[in-house]
């Protein structure tokens, strides 16, 4: 799919929902008593990946587009399936589910696409191990496949050395199923959505600094979710509208909750000019309009506690420090190593070959701005968030962008290149 300069982008735009939150709905709707009505379900591959899953579980999950019905099973409802379960490119489907298969009764083998089995899942098999969980690497290489036979699992208070919210997740999950209390402790704090709709449904969960607290149930209870925008997917018309000159977009019903919206202390720190309005709540998730106009932009250091906060924003605010006076230094984010793709590596090779000066370091990279850009052949890698993040540059580049394997969007943004095209003035 081919990019070239725009002169502006202009209009309102309201992005799909929460791909972190749409997940969690569905599954912890699944294993809670009752029925669990979901809005604005982000149809995205990744979350359409849930849904078959818990199917295959036994769980009645009626899809009907913007809204999900799921009929609940309870916290020991789930049935053995009779297949492999497909998670397709989605960590937080396999990793998630992982807590919940490691109680079950039954043996349940985790699957996926390529990349997702390359992704590093000793994360979760140590943890859940140390609860008692029986699972496996069927490879023996840290990687998916993963075998579990559920056990009963004992409390735990674990200590782990990734800021992760989906390792974070997998343990309390499994914790609302153990002995007595478990703990998890972050070097920083993760995305909280898990802790906040668990607490909805009924759980006994709270924080104590970074770390997480989860009591076992005795049952959840399905609940009405009304998931905000995705501010994952805002982020590129946030930067696109900062950079693109003459910009001016009106992004609507977006999830700013603090752990999720590091990006916007981000632009602040850059100069860019943006506006919150209209803030509420959706089922305890903060959520407002973000206004965003062209900005003259200055470099920044992105680095510790606010990097959790952030993490798949970290690609398209690289991109955008190319357009920034100074330098931005991004560290303390090795993660980005072990996404869909090895977010370090892409995005340095992809925007040298646009132009930019930008060195990969051990842990982030360091973006010199303000070299001018030019079209490139881009490989997305096959990584949504890559793809998205060249689609924007290549509105800022002379010459034409050309990405490679640019249909991998629809993990998380279906529509995206749909939306951007509206706004884009030509
Ligand atoms: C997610 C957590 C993050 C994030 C991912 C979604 C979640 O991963 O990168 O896209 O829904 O919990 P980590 O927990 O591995 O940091």
């Amino acid at each position: 799919m081919k990019f070239t300069r725009a002169k502006g982008l202009c209009g309102e735009v309201t992005v799909p929902g929460d791909k972190s939150i749409s997940h969690r709905s569905v599954m912890f709707g699944s294993i809670a008593k009752g029925t669990t009505e979901i809005h604005n379900y982000l149809q995205g591959a990744d979350c359409l990946s849930t849904i078959s899953c818990f199917q295959k579980m036994g769980v009645d999950i009626e899809n009907r587009g913007d809204t999900v019905v799921v009929k609940g099973k309870g916290l020991r409802g789930l049935a053995c399936p009779d297949a492999d379960l497909d998670c397709g490119n989605s960590g937080t489907t396999m990793r998630l589910m992982s807590g919940i298969l490691a109680a079950q009764n039954f043996k349940a083998t985790l699957t996926g696409d390529a990349s997702i089995q390359r992704r590093p899942m000793n994360r979760i098999i140590e943890p859940l191990s140390l609860m008692g969980a029986h699972i496996q690497s069927a490879r023996n290489n840290g990687c998916a496949p993963l075998r579990i036979r559920g056990r009963a699992l004992k409390g735990i208070h674990y200590t782990s050395k990734v800021a992760s919210a989906q390792v974070k997740s997998a343990i309390l999950l499994a914790g609302l199923y153990g002995d007595g209390q478990t703990r998890v402790t972050e070097p920083y704090v993760s995305r909280d959505h898990s802790e906040i709709m668990l607490k909805h449904f009924g759980a006994q969960v709270y924080r104590e600094g970074t770390t997480a607290v989860i009591l076992p149930a005795r049952e959840l209870y399905g609940s009405r979710v009304d998931v905000p925008g995705d501010i994952s997917s805002a982020a590129y018309f946030l930067c696109a509208g900062l950079m693109v000159p003459h910009s001016r977009v009106l992004l609507k019903h977006v999830g700013i909750n603090p752990t999720r919206a590091g990006i916007l202390q981000v632009i602040k720190a850059m100069g860019g000019q943006i506006t919150l309005l209209n803030e509420s709540c959706d089922s305890g998730e903060p959520v407002a309009d973000i206004l965003v106009c062209s900005s003259s932009l200055h470099g920044t250091v992105i680095q510790g506690a606010l990097i959790p906060t952030l993490i798949d924003e970290l690609p398209i605010i690289a991109a955008m420090a190319c357009f920034a006076k100074g330098s931005t230094v991004i560290r303390d984010a090795a993660e980005l190593k072990v996404k869909e793709s090895d977010r370090i590596e892409v995005m340095v090779k992809n925007l040298s070959a646009m132009g930019a000066c930008v060195e990969a370091t051990e842990d982030g990279m360091v973006i010199h701005g303000q070299s001018p850009l030019h079209g490139a052949v881009i490989d997305s890698c096959q990584d949504h968030r890559i793809a998205m993040t060249f689609a924007v540059a290549g509105l800022c580049a002379d010459g034409e962008t050309d990405i490679l394997g640019a249909d991998c969007v629809t993990i998380s943004y279906p529509g995206f290149y749909r939306d951007l095209e509206r706004l884009t003035v030509r």
